[in-house]
């Protein structure tokens, strides 16, 4: 138990780690809370940092993800996890490496909305489900311009294809339910862009340039 204690306190201070403020600061001098979108994440460091720096903080937060996730194997390879409770640990290391990036213990708890990161943990948990997520996520991007659109409906794609696509069905109903709550989380750190969409407010992203 104290090294699950442990690993979980570990796989909170990987989500915590602020890349998009670190990286903006150490490199650029620039704070991206006060631009932008004012989100302390990939998203708003590719708006105003630019395609090389927002690729790096996205690819850090998607392995801090992917690291927090993988604790639960490497407990398992040490013995120190039985092997048939993996899924549910690594869900439980996940989703605290989420919340971390959500909450982090650097900035005062406020952090990002968590999509990377996640994005890390469904990568570790079920690639193949988590590619066409990806892959959802491009093609509500391209069509309706909005990042946040795509990543709320990235992210339910998620459980939603290990419910119903036979080929992806899971035998760990878990996963599904926490596919959903973590949807809902994504909701609601979404809560301003979804004000935005409907208003007609929300910052538009072309992965297209658009012809003149
Ligand atoms: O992952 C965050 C993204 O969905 C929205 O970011 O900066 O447009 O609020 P932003």
């Amino acid at each position: 138990v104290p090294i699950i204690i442990a690993a979980v306190i570990v796989a909170y201070l990987i989500g915590s780690i602020p890349t998009a403020i670190w990286f903006g600061r150490v490199y650029y001098g620039i704070d991206v809370r006060e631009h932008g979108s004012g989100n302390p994440g990939a998203t708003n460091t590719f708006r105003v940092l630019g395609k090389k720096a927002g690729t790096i903080v996205m690819l850090i937060d998607i392995v801090k993800g992917l690291s927090a996730t993988s604790l639960a194997t490497l407990l398992m390879i040490l013995n120190v996890l039985p092997e048939h409770n993996l899924v549910t640990f690594k869900l439980i290391f996940g989703v605290t490496a989420v919340l971390g990036h959500i909450f982090p213990v650097f900035l005062s708890f406020k952090g990002g909305k968590g999509v990377a990161t996640l994005l890390g943990m469904m990568l570790s948990i079920h690639y193949e489900v988590a590619l066409i997520c990806v892959g959802i996520f491009l093609v509500i991007l391209i069509f309706s311009k909005y990042v946040s659109l795509g990543s709320i409906l990235g992210t339910l794609a998620f459980p939603t294809l290990l419910l119903f696509v036979p080929r992806f069905k899971t035998s760990e109903p878990i996963l599904v339910i926490f596919g959903f709550c973590l949807f809902i989380v994504v909701l609601w750190t979404h809560h301003k862009n979804i004000k935005r969409i409907v208003d007609g407010e929300e910052n538009k992203t072309y992965l297209i340039k658009p012809k003149k």
